[in-house]
């Protein structure tokens, strides 16, 4: 059953009923916000017993006694309260939601001490709803039974906190954050014969209503550009492909624009070089990276960023089929370069070849960054905690890095260079889509990096990140909208700081 969380900030609130959650520092885990619903003064007794020491990210679920205005008392540690970071707030607020679960009435007191500041109530709402996610569209609702698809309920969470106008003025931003967010994990999430690669460009349509202008390119429109490297990929489906195409104003018209480009493999089996069929269900959110860019153009339209910014999208399906590419077959790029297809199988980077050459020679960006669920092999040498990063400029991977840090979702920079890319040249044609096995990740980034030139650019493997992923304080959703937030803050850093 998912949760709908309804957010709102008081200055102040008169419990009655329902969870009171306050915050616990180490050292006094008993605030004095908890304290106004505890007169009798059990609450020192229930930390003892609990073993709640207000450690950071550990929670007390108490039962509130008789005369206290709350039926439940929730605290959650916030360690050292002075050391939590912004996703640190945004982690306690993820452990909040797990005490929301049964009620349908929550006070969140905070602010009787200095701590915690608007922008950290405001990240702590937003951790909250980052949790609160969950893809339950398929599950058929029964009534009787909560935990299996028994359908929406509706939760009041009430933040109290004395500058409750500063709050709610801070979380409009964060409210955009999460729209984003959830919009990518609905896209990577959902499968693939929902969402095939017209479906995904209606719903970029969608985000016509907030500002962003949208162009589809249809198979005729990518032929008369001759993206032959796309196009091939799409010869085995039924499913014609799409490059959508968002468009965000929100910068000083003479400012050219940053760029997002992304994967949008629908369903990747391998094409004729087919898949293995053990979780071959998982290549449903092999789009990941376009579910990223998508939910990224969502967040900055949604909180009017000051940037000018463009995404570009590839969605295609690759199958297997009497029309479909085979390997030893040459296409010729958009770039001009030729290709030999060694692996049907190695098709992320013949999308993003001709996405990327369409964005550069058409917006002139200042940065190029991609996002792909390139590779396999990234996984083996970054598993899921991060993902990888190649760049052809120091300051852009600087920038990047340091975006992850602070949003968590980290990035490692692998090498490039001229021995890598040595490997990918062909017998026949100008390279080859496959290296083998050897520095797998590496070699497909030296491909992409034949198709942007001088732009300053990055690519952002996302393989191990974007689906799968072990559940964290602020996310249970196998699709985990992975490059949201880090690009956001990228965005925020770089562009309107
Ligand atoms: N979409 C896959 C990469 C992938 C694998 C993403 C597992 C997420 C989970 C990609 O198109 C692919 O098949 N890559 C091949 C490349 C190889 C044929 C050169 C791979 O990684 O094995
Ligand atoms: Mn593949
Ligand atoms: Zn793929």
């Amino acid at each position: 059953m998912s949760v709908e969380i309804e957010i709102s900030f008081v200055k102040s609130a008169k419990v009655s009923g329902g969870l009171a959650v306050a915050l616990g520092a180490q050292g006094e885990p008993v605030s004095a916000a908890a304290r106004t619903v505890d007169p009798a003064g059990v609450l020192d007794k229930a930390v003892t017993v609990t073993g709640f020491s207000g450690k950071a990210y550990t929670v007390a679920d108490i039962v509130a006694p008789k005369d206290s205005p709350a039926d439940r008392i929730g605290l959650v540690g916030t360690g050292e309260t002075k050391s939590l970071s912004s996703h640190g707030w945004m982690r306690v607020g993820g452990k909040i939601f797990t005490l929301i679960r049964k009620a349908d009435k929550v006070a969140i007191l905070l602010g009787e001490g200095e701590l915690p500041t608007a922008e950290q109530a405001a990240d702590i709402a937003l951790g909250l709803l980052m949790r609160s996610y969950e893809f339950d569209l398929y599950k058929t609702a029964k009534p009787d039974d909560e935990d299996n698809g028994g359908g929406n309920r509706k939760v009041k969470v009430t933040f109290v906190h004395p500058d409750a106008a500063g709050c709610k003025k801070a979380f409009a931003d964060r409210e955009a954050v999460a729209a984003g967010v959830t919009l990518a994990r609905n896209l990577v999430n959902e499968p693939a014969n929902v969402l095939g690669p017209l479906e995904f460009a209606a719903r970029v349509k969608e985000l016509e209503a907030l500002g962003v202008e949208v162009e589809i390119l249809t198979e005729k429109d990518m032929k008369k550009l001759k993206m032959e490297a796309l196009l091939g990929v799409g010869l085995g489906s039924v499913r014609p492909p799409r490059l959508a195409i968002m468009q965000w104003k929100g910068g000083k018209p003479k400012d050219k624009p940053v760029a997002f480009v992304g994967k949008g493999v629908v369903f990747d089996t391998g094409g004729i070089s087919i898949k293995p069929a053990a979780n071959m269900e998982d290549m449903k959110g092999d789009m990941g990276g376009a579910a990223a860019v998508t939910g990224l153009m969502r967040v900055l339209a949604g909180r009017k960023a000051k940037v000018n910014a463009v995404g570009v999208i590839g969605l295609v399906e690759n199958m297997p089929d009497g029309a479909a590419q085979r390997p030893g077959d040459i296409v010729r790029s958009m770039s001009g370069q030729t290709i030999e297809i060694i692996n049907t199988d190695a098709e992320g980077r013949l999308v993003l070849a001709d996405a990327l050459w369409y964005t550069r020679e058409r917006f002139a960006p200042v940065a190029m960054v991609n996002l792909a669920t390139l590779t396999g092999a990234i996984m083996v040498a970054l598993g899921h905690h991060h993902a990888g990063l190649f760049s052809n400029d120091d300051a852009l991977a600087d920038a990047l890095l340091s975006a992850g840090v602070a949003t968590e979702e980290r990035l490692w920079r692998m090498p490039l260079g001229p021995d890598y890319d040595k490997i990918i040249d062909s017998k026949f044609a100008d390279m080859k889509n496959s290296g083998g096995r050897m520095a797998g990740s590496i070699t497909a980034a030296q491909f992409l990096k034949r198709f942007v030139k001088d732009t300053p650019w990055a690519h952002l493997d996302i393989a191990g990140t974007a689906m799968g992923s072990p559940s964290t304080d602020v996310n249970q959703s196998w699709g985990s909208g992975f490059g949201v937030r880090l690009l956001d803050r990228y965005v925020r850093d770089r562009f309107e700081a």
